[in-house]
């Protein structure tokens, strides 16, 4: 990677930070996380539990890159089965305000709340056998380095659940490509097969995509690593 572009992907990438970190301050209130981020949580807790039930039970350890205010991991606590529950996220004010969620909920000690970049996982191999990603993917300006960490500290038989924004029918299109873009600036909502591509490339397997319809339409893409 050469220097400008290694430059420009900082730039994008500290855009996204500043937005999240005064969207935090009002996130879980907003429109947009009732209609479309909450129900796309509730999907990956529906894909985790499918998961769980398809192997017959066990303890299991989730990673959730760009948790936000920790929503998700807060439901997955309730699980007894759920032994280890990280969220990482790269705004400052999400994480603590994740942090703050953990901590008053009911099983604190099983949540944690790490400050970090999705790019560069601060975990071992091996780590987790949930990694999930909801509506986040679009801000990674190197999508293929993010989804190669996701394969890496995922452990064998581990799933990705991933959701980001559907841009491949007219709907979707205008929302993500124009709408959204034109708002966030420098956001990449990949196309269907292109999320494939990068998701085999990795090494995953077995994966299956399909559209969500909530306000606005979202690809779910989930594969498994052998
Ligand atoms: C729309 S929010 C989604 C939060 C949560 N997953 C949900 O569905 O409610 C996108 C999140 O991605 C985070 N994010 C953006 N770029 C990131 C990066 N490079 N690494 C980790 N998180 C990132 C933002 O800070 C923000 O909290």
């Amino acid at each position: 990677m050469n220097h400008t572009s290694e430059t420009r992907r900082a730039a994008v990438k500290r855009h996204a930070r500043d937005h999240f970190e005064k969207w935090a301050l009002s996130y879980d209130n907003s429109r947009l996380n009732e209609l479309v981020f909450f129900p796309s949580i509730r999907r990956c807790q529906r894909e985790i539990l499918a998961w769980q039930r398809a192997r017959g039970g066990g303890p299991f350890r989730v990673l959730d890159v760009g948790c936000g205010t920790g929503s998700l991991l807060s439901l997955l606590a309730a699980d007894d089965d759920a032994e280890r529950l990280v969220g990482l996220d790269y705004a400052d004010e999400m994480i603590r305000r994740a942090a703050e969620k953990f901590a008053g909920g009911d099983c604190p000690d099983k949540l944690t709340a790490v400050r970090g970049d999705a790019e560069h996982l601060p975990f071992r191999d091996a780590s987790f056998d949930v990694l999930t990603c909801c509506n986040s993917f679009h801000h990674y300006p190197h999508q293929p380095i993010a989804v190669a960490e996701f394969f890496r500290v995922l452990r064998p038989n581990g799933i990705l659940i991933l959701i980001d924004g559907f841009r491949d029918n007219v709907i979707g299109w205008t929302i993500f490509d124009v709408v959204v873009a034109g708002v966030e600036k420098n956001v990449h909502h990949a196309a269907w097969s292109r999320v494939r591509d990068l998701v085999q490339q990795a090494g995953f397997a077995r994966l299956r995509q399909s559209k969500m319809s909530v306000l606005a339409p979202l690809l779910v893409s989930v594969a498994g690593k052998q």
